[in-house]
């Protein structure tokens, strides 16, 4: 109908995607086969298998237990490359304009896979996409909350270059959230900001976290972004701050569904973060795995809370705000 055609064209900017997360079942199989990788005992052998298992997973903890199986299969730069420009081509396709997307670094690295190959890998499909698909983009590298903070001490000394070079844009933080509170990483964020000051810092807090975990990554990470964060409703006084640091919630509303972190979209406090003016971002985390690339998201949250045009501008206006690419580009798409 219309509101999809206006949603599509709406100038949307996505900052919440894991590369490894756009992993599907129909790019899978086939690295699989092209790197002879074989699967855990009761793991799903067919595409049709695997997706009757992504219809539901239990928890963050169970969907991720596939996530980490599921990246085996990259391999070779090719297969990095093949898997973040597939993403950038679906995105393009929903109207997304700006992307800055995740990666795992220590999920390949643990697997022996040399850290250059991982990033020139997703570096050049970042490249071809702005090229062929005119869509911005950037890196920005993962922490995994469940490995020791000296893992990722040594994960940001590893890639200096990359760093100083410019191709990585930013640092997050990911993986299992409530075992594991953003306090324990305060050195590796001190760290990589204290040598390049100008670096973006995010991280993953508030999706089955509570509000401490939000105000905590504000305060001992110095993060300037929260993705999810959408605990923070509990907390009054969190919102307000919020609101009036201009921080952005990267939401994720069908993965919310897909980790039962909510029943349904219409559960998540989206009105109220409009009502409080704390500014979010509509992402699709791992669209490969919870059913849905951010037009889907888009379309997800119109249904649930049937939101007239003019809000629908300001949902994006305060995305393409809160994106971290050059007021240039920001320009363009305002
Ligand atoms: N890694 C990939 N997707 C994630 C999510 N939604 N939360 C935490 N870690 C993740
Ligand atoms: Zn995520």
């Amino acid at each position: 109908g219309h509101i999809r055609d206006f949603l599509h064209e709406l100038p949307k900017c996505e900052h919440h995607v894991h590369l490894e997360g756009t992993l599907g079942p129909d790019l899978l199989f086939p690295l699989a086969e092209r790197n002879c990788i074989s699967f855990p005992n009761g793991f799903p052998t067919s595409v049709e298998e695997l997706e009757k298992r992504y219809k539901k997973f239990s928890d963050l903890q169970d969907f991720l237990n596939h996530y980490y199986i599921g990246m085996s299969v990259l391999i070779k730069e090719q297969d990095f490359f093949d898997l973040a420009y597939s993403y950038f081509e679906k995105a393009e396709k929903d109207g997304l304009w700006h992307s800055e997307v995740f990666f795992d670094p220590q999920g390949h690295v643990e697997r022996g896979i040399p850290i250059e190959i991982v990033i020139n890998g997703f570096k050049k499909a970042c490249e071809k996409a702005e090229k062929e698909l005119g869509i911005t983009t950037k890196l920005i590298m993962c922490l995994l909350r469940h490995l020791p903070s000296e893992d990722g001490l040594l994960t940001i000394k590893s890639v200096n270059t990359y760093y100083e070079k410019g191709w990585i844009h930013g640092l997050g933080l990911d993986s299992s959230e409530k075992p594991f509170p953003p306090e324990l990483f305060e050195n590796c964020y001190s760290f990589l900001k204290k040598n390049f000051p100008n670096i973006q810092l995010t991280a993953h807090a508030g999706e089955e976290g509570g509000p401490s975990y939000v105000s905590n990554s504000l305060d001992l990470l110095k993060v300037t972004r929260i993705d999810h964060g959408i605990n923070s409703i509990k907390d009054e006084k969190l919102m307000e701050r919020l609101a009036n640091e201009k921080i952005l919630l990267s939401i994720c509303p069908l993965s919310n569904v897909k980790l039962q972190v909510v029943e349904n979209v219409g559960q998540l406090p989206i009105a109220e973060f409009i009502k409080y003016g704390v500014s979010f971002s509509i992402n699709s985390d791992d669209p490969a795995y919870f059913g849905g690339y951010i037009l889907d998201n888009y379309i997800a949250v119109h249904e649930s809370f049937g939101f007239d045009l003019e809000t629908w501008c300001l949902i994006a206006r305060n995305s393409i705000n809160g994106s971290w690419c050059d007021e240039k580009r920001k320009l363009e798409m305002l």
